[in-house]
């Protein structure tokens, strides 16, 4: 193994100790006699099973490739995007939402720990990201104004200007008829305003000027409208063995996606146009971008 398979593997071998380390630090909750899980327990069931981690690999290799490779400096703010992620994903499945049982090749938190549990798990999580990112243990070392920036993308990625915004429209259109730019607007605030803001932070981390971070901005956010017509074929097509959830989900909840717009063979097209853009956009940041090209071919790989 080389190139970014290895830089994958290995890093998210460090992002998943970093986790296990801060949760014991942390050493929270306690268990009552009548129930016999704890908050940290399903906190952990989503957080810990095995996923890609490309949100916390997407700071690291930003980072990386701007030259700042500071892993220890590195991993509390890549890890506490992971954590937004997994609260993201255990709401994303409740039955109020997506309605979904299976994920990570596992029961949905919902279905384990009951839905008012599941709820607390994630809100905990996204809680637990900011509590990480403000913890002067991990993020002395940086200048306090990079520090506020860092968590001003990530809060406003998460929230209404972003991810919250996404899916408030996406779980009210069930059942309805979007067009392609309303979905495009979904897609672009439900999944890639976290992902851009990833290597927005990679960036600030690298200590690169403005206009290198908003250029990883535009990046991250046209690999994440990729990723996620990459993940509306796989969720379409997939095999639940390989991508650990519900095939056909979208199907069951009559969501309007892009491939349920446009077809398969015209979703790939517009992936390779978002790829183009992603590719265009780091061109003059001096970055080094061998891996990044990788990053993006392996994203989209799954679907070839
Ligand atoms: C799933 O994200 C949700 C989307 C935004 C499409 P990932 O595909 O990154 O899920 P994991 O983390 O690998 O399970
Ligand atoms: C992904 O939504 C966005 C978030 C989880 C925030 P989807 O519903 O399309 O993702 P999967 O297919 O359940 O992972
Ligand atoms: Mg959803
Ligand atoms: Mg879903």
């Amino acid at each position: 193994m080389n190139g970014l398979p290895l830089y994958i593997e290995t890093n998210k071998k460090l992002i998943d100790l970093f986790i296990q380390d801060h949760f014991k630090k942390m050493d929270y909750g306690k268990k009552f006699l009548h129930n016999k899980f704890s908050l940290p327990d399903a906190m952990l069931y989503t957080l810990t099973t095995p996923g890609k981690r490309i949100r916390p690999i997407m700071v690291m290799l930003t980072a990386e490739s701007l030259g700042f490779s500071d892993k220890k400096k590195l991993l509390p703010f890549a890890s506490s995007i992971e954590l937004i992620h997994s609260y993201s994903l255990i709401h994303d499945d409740l039955p109020s939402m997506d309605n979904d049982t299976l994920r990570r090749g596992k029961p949905t938190s919902h279905i384990v720990f009951g839905e008012a549990s599941a709820i607390l798990a994630g809100d905990a999580l996204l809680a637990e990201a900011f509590a990480m990112l403000s913890d002067k243990n991990y993020c002395g070392w940086l200048e306090p104004e990079k520090t506020l920036s860092i968590i001003r993308e990530i809060a406003y990625a998460s929230g209404a200007g972003g991810l919250v915004e996404g899916q408030f429209h996406d779980v009210n259109s069930f059942g309805k008829s979007l067009n392609p730019k309303q979905i495009e607007y979904i897609n672009e605030k439900k999944t890639a305003s976290l992902i851009s803001a990833a290597c927005a932070v990679g960036a600030i981390l690298s200590g690169k000027d403005e206009s290198v971070v908003s250029e990883f901005k535009r990046f991250g956010l046209n690999l994440g409208l990729a990723f996620q017509a990459v993940d509306d074929i796989l969720g379409a097509l997939g095999n639940e063995d390989i991508i650990g959830k519900t095939a056909g989900i979208d199907k069951i909840n009559q969501k309007s996606t892009v491939v349920e717009q446009l077809g398969i063979e015209k979703t790939k097209e517009l992936i390779k146009e978002y790829n183009g853009t992603a590719l265009s956009a780091i061109e003059k940041t001096g970055a080094e971008k061998t891996m990044l090209i990788e990053l993006i071919n392996y994203l989209t790989d799954r679907i070839n």
